[in-house]
């Protein structure tokens, strides 16, 4: 959704909010802001992305030592300056930046304007710093209004505040993401790790209800629920700075899918015992659900054709949106698998929050650790890909997928063996990531640049991966892509097709004659063959060799894709990094 950083220390503020705000820039892009506190605020916010805004306003002459910023993508109120974060109270004494939304902002408003206060925007954040006004204005300290003003919100936050008349800033979170670096020059508060990675791998998540208080001298945090101050431990991360930064690369889209190479390998390195106890689980479960949304859905679509033939076990997929309807099947004794890169997805936390209301079990397969999925379940797992910055999934759709095929593997004790396999493809994956499969792909997507539409067909594993891939290339490209069953298209599908109507064709050793006569109906009917396949076939206008890798082809099969669905935004001159209309964490139900 939004992102936030905060700083107190010795630094200069201007730099940290200035990196950070580029860092945080993936989770929102229509607007961003600064406060900074020096004899007063500094406050500088505009609509565009960070780079454009700093050209007009120049973030860096901001002065300080203390500050916060925001990164916006607007959920209430359009895309304006006025609506850009900070935002302050009457009398200017209080800034906040927010993620997140206030969902009882409106009765809030009515109140607060009732008693005087002036609003100059449509954002529900704005009821924050006025709220604080009217409880310090009753006689309460700054600490006791802001904990009085935040126990009335509903809906979820994270917030980072600060009072012009104290050096303090103040961070609390329910339902959104916020963690805290400690370094030996100050203290940091931001949405996630990379914002303020350069500076310290050392971190503390903090939980629903902590309100905490950063000052020069350390940080205190109290939890609003317990209405006491709480100890939270200090995480180290092994996150590298460069795994933050584009590097030699034009765009994070293509660093992180040149990365798979690697994270395929560090996914398949898990605690064994952790797999094994995973692994019982699952095997003494009544009912197991796969839940998560966009490509971490398709991971568990995928996950479960692998399932079924390698384990022979049956599992449930389920968008994590609709889950909520499947509740009257939970038991005590079910099984929910939550998939999730972020871990703040809310339509998946609900989905887990259904589960535990039924007191069924929860695992889940996370990226960021630390984040509410990883709190909220029973045991998690982490598919260990580093900092995913692009706003598409790509390695780490790869390793969600990774994860799935190693406990498919050790639901028949098999571990070693799925692991063995996983190893292996380092060296297909080396070579599909290469410039030369590059610049093989660039000559398709110069091909396929101005079409409408894309359409994709695949069974069985492979039609996992043909939905994976419609998402990639839409989200990034904007071209209407579709992914179909190959046995579907008969029904219906068939009449879409047009002269020249490109269509993408996942093959496999496993279902290769079906799948090619799928791919000669639509070629009769003046389709243009793209074929992703361990070996040509005549039929195929292009051909993309993938290596026959049975049950990791979705692995190796979305790659020559992802690369596709970046040249035809690179191509059609988009930002592959920031797609129009998306964040990376979706925070909203
Ligand atoms: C697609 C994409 C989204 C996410 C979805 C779930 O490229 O990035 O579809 O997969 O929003 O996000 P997580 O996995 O963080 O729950």
């Amino acid at each position: 959704m939004c992102g936030i950083i905060g700083y107190i220390g010795k630094k200069d503020i201007a730099p940290i909010l200035f990196q950070g705000l580029k860092r945080l820039e993936y989770r929102g892009y229509d607007s961003a802001g600064i406060a900074t506190l020096a004899s007063g605020f500094h406050i500088k916010k505009d609509v565009g992305k960070v780079d454009e805004i700093h050209q007009r306003l120049n973030f860096l002459d901001a002065p300080g030592t203390l500050g916060i910023a925001h990164t916006r993508w607007a959920t209430h109120g359009g895309v304006t300056k006025e609506n850009a974060h900070p935002h302050v109270d009457c009398e200017e004494n209080i800034a906040v930046v927010h993620n997140g939304i206030i969902e009882n902002y409106q009765e809030l408003k009515r109140n607060l304007i009732s008693l005087g206060h002036k609003f100059k925007s449509q954002t529900d954040t704005e009821v924050i710093p006025h709220l604080i006004e009217e409880m310090m204005k009753k006689g309460k300290n700054f600490t006791d209004a802001t904990a009085s003003a935040l126990k009335s919100l509903e809906g979820s936050y994270a917030v980072l505040i600060l009072n012009k008349n104290e050096r303090k800033l103040f961070a609390a979170r329910k339902g959104s993401p916020l963690v805290l670096g400690i370094s030996d020059s100050g203290y940091f508060a931001a949405s996630d790790i990379p914002a303020f990675l350069e500076y310290t791998k050392n971190v503390v998540y903090l939980h629903d209800y902590d309100l905490a208080v950063l000052t020069d001298n350390g940080i205190k945090v109290f939890n609003l629920m317990e209405n006491r101050e709480v100890e939270r431990k200090v995480d180290t991360v092994n996150w590298d700075i460069r795994q933050a930064e584009k590097g030699e690369f034009d765009h994070f889209m293509l660093k992180e899918i040149s990365e798979q190479v690697d994270t395929i390998q560090r996914a398949s390195q898990q605690n064994k015992e952790l797999i094994n106890h995973v692994v019982e689980e699952m095997k003494n479960a009544h009912g197991i659900f796969l839940v998560g949304a966009g490509s971490s859905y398709h991971a568990c679509v995928a996950a479960s054709y692998i399932m079924s033939k390698v384990s022979k076990l049956h599992v449930n997929v389920v968008l994590a949106s609709e889950f909520p309807y499947y509740e009257h099947y939970l038991t005590d004794k079910t099984l929910v698998i939550a998939v999730s890169q972020s871990g703040e997805t809310a339509d998946v936390l609900e989905a887990v929050k259904s589960a535990k209301a039924k007191k069924s079990k929860v695992i889940s397969l996370v990226n960021v650790v630390g984040s509410s999925l990883t709190r909220t379940s029973d045991v998690f797992l982490n598919i260990n890909a580093g900092p995913e910055i692009c706003v598409l999934s790509t390695k780490t759709y790869t390793s969600q997928l990774a994860l799935f095929i190693l406990l498919s593997y050790a639901l028949v004790n098999k571990y070693e063996e799925g692991k063995k396999k996983l190893t292996r493809l380092w060296n297909e994956i080396y070579h599909l990531t290469s410039a030369t499969t590059r610049t093989k792909i660039k000559e398709l997507a110069e091909k396929l640049r101005d079409k409408e539409h894309i359409f994709l067909i695949g069974r069985g594993l492979q039609y996992a991966t043909a939905m994976e891939a419609a998402l990639k290339i839409k989200e990034v490209s904007y071209i209407h892509a579709e992914a179909f069953a190959g046995g579907e298209l008969k029904h219906g599908t068939i009449a879409l097709i047009e002269d020249g109507t490109p269509c993408i064709v996942f093959v496999s050793e496993e279902n290769e004659k079906e799948i090619l006569s799928n791919a000669i109906e639509i070629k009769s009917r003046g389709g243009y063959i793209i074929g992703v396949s361990p070996k040509n076939n005549e039929i195929f206008d292009f051909w993309i060799k993938v290596p026959e890798s049975n049950n990791e082809n979705p692995i190796v099969q979305i790659i020559p894709i992802q690369i596709l669905a970046y040249q035809l935004a690179v191509l059609r001159g988009l930002d592959p990094d920031h797609p129009r209309n998306l964040a990376k964490s979706v925070t909203v139900k």
